[in-house]
């Protein structure tokens, strides 16, 4: 989905943040002889003396951190909840098939399979990551992390850098929640990608949602474009977290056009959000982000974001 980023960081300047204490920092972060940036979102109530969780919220393909923050609304739950939001944004120069220009730079990330032109750069997007959590932030806002207590969630492209920190970091990152975005480490017949190894060291809950009627990120695959069908990406977390090759999955949610099956314990939970009629979309995103009808069309009977933290925030490693 292509945002526009002066747009989005017009309508972020308007809204109001959720109390006058916490901010919003854009940070520009020099990263492998390249400059980088991210958003990030620190909550009223963090303070010096208290480790505090942190979520990953990487955005889509030629979107970037802004309208990531916009459409996800994290930071409303996190001034709530109480933990830190990084927006990490991609290499400019995204590559899509529009008829229509962008309308300023645009970027993407390295999720390994997908997408361009990041994954065929080779972007250390895992290592920018990384060097994020372990070397930057902290000083940078003066907070202390819960090292136990890190999570990752994004949007299409995001989804695809999600399943990847899962698979790269699972050292680090105690749960996933990728939106619209499966995990592909093999290569691509479309485009020049990153292919890696999904190696965990420990089972990683796996928190999925997806549109049936998604047609950027097809639910039942793309051929053309190697992307994976969505149950495969999910089983194959189920099948790593040592869950079997016949998964026992189970109903756990289901609000209208939204149902969701469960297989496996807290630890090891794999969980997929099937959303009927759902589009390439952020299941419950606020206003227009949320639209009714067409490609991006967004279920309202289930608020993506919550359901996220609520399944983060029983997970640690
Ligand atoms: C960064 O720049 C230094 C000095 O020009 C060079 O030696 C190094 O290979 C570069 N690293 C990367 C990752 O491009
Ligand atoms: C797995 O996660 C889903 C989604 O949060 C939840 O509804 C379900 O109860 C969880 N199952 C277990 C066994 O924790």
């Amino acid at each position: 989905m292509v945002f526009r980023p002066a747009f989005t960081l017009l309508l972020l300047l308007l809204s109001s943040s959720p109390s006058s204490s916490s901010s919003v920092s854009e940070l520009s972060v020099s990263f492998d002889n390249t400059t980088r940036h991210a958003l990030v979102f620190v909550p009223s109530g963090a303070d010096l003396t208290a480790p505090i969780p942190v979520v990953l919220n990487f955005h889509a393909l030629a979107s970037d951190p802004a309208a990531q923050m916009l459409m996800s609304d994290m930071n409303t739950i996190a001034e709530r909840e109480n933990f830190v939001v990084v927006y990490p944004r991609g290499l400019e120069g995204a590559q899509v098939w529009t008829p229509l220009p962008a309308p300023g730079p645009t970027y993407s990330l390295n999720g390994g399979g997908c997408c361009p032109a990041a994954c065929s750069k080779g972007a250390d997007d895992v290592g920018y990551t990384r060097f994020l959590l372990d070397e930057y932030l902290e000083d940078e806002l003066r907070l202390t992390f819960d090292r136990s207590r890190i999570y990752a969630t994004g949007m299409s492209n995001g989804g695809f850098m999600t399943n990847r920190v899962g698979c790269e970091m699972s050292d680090v990152i105690a749960a996933i929640a990728p939106v619209s975005g499966p995990l592909m480490n093999g290569a691509s017949i479309a485009w020049k990608s990153d292919p890696f190894e999904c190696d965990i060291t420990r089972p990683v809950p796996v928190l999925h949602m997806h549109g049936l009627a998604d047609i950027i990120v097809p639910f039942n695959g793309d051929r053309l474009l190697s992307f994976p069908k969505i149950e495969d990406s999910v089983n194959g977390w189920a099948s790593r977290n040592g869950l079997g090759d016949d998964v026992k999955w189970t109903s756990s949610y289901e609000n209208g056009d939204v149902a969701c099956d469960s297989a496996g314990a807290n630890s090891n939970n794999v969980t997929l959000c099937r959303i009927k009629g759902g589009g390439h979309s952020w299941p419950g995103a606020p206003g227009g982000l949320c639209p009714e009808h067409g490609p991006f069309a967004c279920t309202r009977d289930i608020v993506a974001s919550e359901e996220i933290w609520r399944f983060f925030s029983s997970k640690s490693l």
